[in-house]
Order: C-alpha cells, then structure tokens, then sequence
C-alpha cells in the first residue's frame, strides 16, 4: 500500500543520472542509494540529522579562551565548569549500584535472626556486607557516589554564583539547581533510614518532630510521609518507595530539563 507524500524538489531520480558519464561502479552505487531513498527517505533523515549537528555545534563555542578573546587568563577555571557533569557521572554511579543492591535489600521491620532481635532490612544490610560476594564494595560504591555527587552539587553551585551564571538570562535554571539540590537532600535521607540500624531510626525520630513543629501543615506532612507519628514499617515502606521508586524519576526528569536549558541557552560565558 501506497502512501501521500509530499513532492520533494531535490529527489527528482528521473533523468540526471542517465545525462551524466557516469563510472559503473557510481552508477551501481547511486542505484542502490536511490531504491533506499525511495523507501526509507534516507536523505531527509540525513538532512535532519545535519541541521541537528549544526544546531547543537552552535551550541558549544570552540574555546572561551579564543571567543572572548581571554588571551589564556582563565584555562585554570575551566575544571570547575566540569562539576555539572561530574555530578551527573555520581548520579550514574549511584543509580547503578543501588538498582544491584535492590536485588538484595528487603525494606521489611519484622523481626529476624536467631533470637528475632534484629529486624529483616537491618539483617539484608548484614548479610550484603559479610557474605554477599564484594557486597561490601557494592554498598561503599553507593555510599560514596551518593555523598561525592552532594559535595559536586554543591559546588557546581559555587561555581556557578562566583561566574555570575545565574544572571539573566538563567534564573530559571538556578531555582531548578535549587529544587534539585533540596531533592537531592531529601533521597539522601531517604536512604540513609534504609539500613534502619539505630543511626537511621534517630534520622528518621529527628525528621518526624522537624516536621511536627512545622505550623499548619507539619502534622499531616509527617503522616504522610513517615506513615504516622512515630516509627514503624508504613515508615520504612515509605522512604523505601520514595527512595527506589519516586526519586529517582524525578531527579532524573528535572536533571535532562535542567542540562536542555543549559544546551539552549549555551554555557554562561567567564565574567
Ligand atoms: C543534581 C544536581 C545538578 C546537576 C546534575 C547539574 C548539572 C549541570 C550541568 C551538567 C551544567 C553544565 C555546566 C556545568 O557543568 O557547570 C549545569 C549548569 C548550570 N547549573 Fe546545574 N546541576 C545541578 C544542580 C544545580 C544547582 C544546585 C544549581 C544552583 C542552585 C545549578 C545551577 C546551574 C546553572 C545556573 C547552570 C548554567 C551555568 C552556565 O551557563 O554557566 N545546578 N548544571
């Protein structure tokens, strides 16, 4: 079955290739170009994607240093306008060893062990860290990746208020590096209750009071996200769920916006 198509002024095949001398081998090539062309339109797609490399080239200046004529003063800066994407390659780091280590966490308060003195999350901790085969490693991978992409974040913030980057035209994108930095916050803590041992069940004590003393809206905040006012499972179910399941979505959603305004509005050039 046959679809419309719009003309194309330029896919004329008819009489060109005929009127030109032509080697056999070109002429063979061509042949086989065209029967594509005329099935798959592969010079529009080869069109776009030209007029996309283009695009996205205008995007990236060839060197500050050469645009703004800055005669080499500031290459040592150029380290730091790399914490951005430092704190993406974290973020991937952490992504992929907390996806391994959900084959082996249960998000669960009821009693195990010998005597039922530990709880099933506390005991999943345990067995990743002394007899899962480099479990430990697993852990400290997403440990360490989680806290060194805060510290990036951070100071990609840093760089970017002390470059003045955050001036017109790219507000925007600085209250959405502020919104992902307060999430960023909040799926640390998320996780740091996971293990729930004692250093994540006071965590967790000290964020339900934080928002019970909060006018208005505290108490109903605190149920929804601890499950009640003091802790239990519905507690650890939740930062469970927000850790793995909501998060993660989310931050990865608002980062892709916020490196695509940076890819629209280009680099904010040194001042
Ligand atoms: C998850 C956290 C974040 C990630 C993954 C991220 C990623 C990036 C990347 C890759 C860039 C490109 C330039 C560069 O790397 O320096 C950038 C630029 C920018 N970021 Fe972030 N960022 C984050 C958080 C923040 C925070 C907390 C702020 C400020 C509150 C912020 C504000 C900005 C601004 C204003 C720009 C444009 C800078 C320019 O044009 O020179 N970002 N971000």
């Amino acid at each position: 079955m046959s679809y419309p198509r719009p003309k194309r002024p330029n896919h004329d095949h008819g009489g060109w290739m005929k009127s030109r001398d032509l080697s056999p081998v070109e002429r063979g090539y061509l042949t086989v170009l065209l029967w594509f062309d005329r099935r798959f339109r592969l010079v529009d797609y080869v069109e776009t994607l030209e007029t996309l490399y283009y695009r996205t080239n205008l995007q990236l200046p060839k060197s500050h240093t050469e645009q703004y004529n800055l005669d080499n003063k500031f290459w040592y800066w150029y380290p730091l306008y790399a914490l951005g994407s430092f704190s993406i390659l974290a973020y991937v780091v952490a992504a992929i060893s907390g996806a391994l280590l959900g084959f082996y966490y249960s998000p669960s308060t009821a009693p195990a062990g010998v005597d039922g003195d530990v709880t099933v999350a506390y005991q999943s901790i345990t067995f990743i860290m002394t007899e899962l085969n480099l479990g430990f490693l697993l852990r400290s991978v997403h440990r360490w990746s989680a806290q060194v992409m805060v510290a990036a974040v951070f100071l990609h913030m840093l760089r970017v208020y002390f470059t003045g980057a955050y001036k017109e035209p790219r507000e925007l994108n600085w209250i959405l590096g502020i919104v992902l930095l307060s999430l960023l916050l909040l799926f640390g803590y998320s996780g740091y209750l996971l293990p729930w041992d004692q250093l994540a069940f006071w965590a967790g004590q000290i964020g339900v009071e934080l928002f019970l003393s909060v006018p208005l809206v505290g108490e109903w905040v605190a149920q929804l996200l601890f499950g009640g006012f003091s802790l239990s499972q519905s507690t650890l179910q939740r930062m469970y769920i927000l850790h793995v399941f909501v998060f993660p979505f989310l931050m990865t959603a608002l980062v892709a916006i916020h490196v695509g305004i940076v890819w629209i509005q280009g680099i904010a050039e040194p001042h």
